[in-house]
C-alpha cells in the first residue's frame, strides 16, 4: 500500500470538491452529491499504473496556469502527475479529428476504472487538449460537467455557436446533448465528471 499516494489522491479529490463547492453553475450540485457517495476508503484504493501520452508535453504550462486559479488544486495535480494513467479513445483518429489530434488529446481518471478509486457508476478525471484543436461534436448518455482550469477554451452545445469560457467556469452537458470543444493557442486542462450512466462511451457525431 502506497500511503503517500493514497493521501495525495484524497488531497486532489478534496481540492476538486472545495473548488466546485464555491461554484453555482448548472450540474455542480449533482457532481458534489454523487462525489460524496463515492467510497474513498483505503480498502478501495489502488495505484492507477502510470501511463503517459504526447499531449502531456503541455501539462507543465497548464499546471502553471492553474496556479493562478487555484494554487491548492494545481499543487494537488502536480503531486500525482507522474502516477496518472492517461488514455484516449481508439475511435478518435487523426483522419476524423484532424492531423496531430491524437498527439494533442487525452484523459485520465481520478475516480474510475483507471483511477485511484473505482467509483460507483461515476467518473472523475482530467482532460487535456493541445493548442488549436477542435474536439468535434460528440455525445453520450452520461450527464457531464467540465471545469476548465486554464483560460480561453470554447464550447458548443446542441450544435450552437462556440462560446469562450473563462478559466474556472463550469460547463454542463445533459445526457445525449451534442457538445464540442475548441482551443486557441492555450492548451486546455479541465476537470471532468460523468455523474451516472457511465457504461456507454462517447461517440462522435456521424
Ligand atoms: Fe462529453
Amino acid at each position: 500500500m502506497n500511503h503517500e499516494l493514497l493521501e495525495q489522491a484524497r488531497r486532489l479529490i478534496g481540492a476538486i470538491t472545495r473548488g466546485l463547492s464555491v461554484r453555482r453553475g448548472e450540474g455542480v450540485a449533482e457532481v458534489l452529491s454523487r462525489l460524496a457517495m463515492q467510497d474513498l476508503d483505503e480498502a478501495r484504493f489502488r495505484e492507477p499504473g502510470p501511463r503517459g501520452l504526447a499531449v502531456l508535453s503541455h501539462l507543465p504550462q497548464s499546471i502553471g496556469e492553474t496556479m493562478l486559479l487555484d494554487p491548492g488544486l494545481a499543487a494537488a495535480i502536480a503531486a500525482v502527475e507522474d502516477s496518472l494513467h492517461w488514455v484516449q479513445s481508439s475511435s478518435y483518429t487523426d483522419a476524423l479529428l484532424g492531423e496531430g489530434f491524437s498527439d494533442n488529446y487525452g484523459w485520465s481518471h481520478i475516480i474510475g476504472p483507471d483511477g485511484f478509486f473505482p467509483g460507483d457508476d461515476f467518473l472523475l478525471g482530467l482532460l487535456m487538449l493541445g493548442p488549436v484543436r477542435h474536439y468535434r461534436d460528440h455525445y453520450h448518455p452520461a450527464p457531464e460537467l467540465y471545469w476548465p482550469l486554464t483560460p480561453g477554451s470554447h464550447w458548443s452545445i446542441d450544435g450552437g455557436p462556440f462560446v469562450e469560457k473563462p478559466q474556472g467556469a463550469t460547463i454542463w452537458h445533459p445526457p445525449m446533448a451534442l457538445h464540442a470543444t475548441k482551443t486557441d493557442a492555450t492548451p486546455l486542462l479541465a476537470v471532468w465528471c460523468w455523474t451516472k450512466d457511465v457504461a456507454t462511451p462517447a461517440r462522435l457525431k456521424a
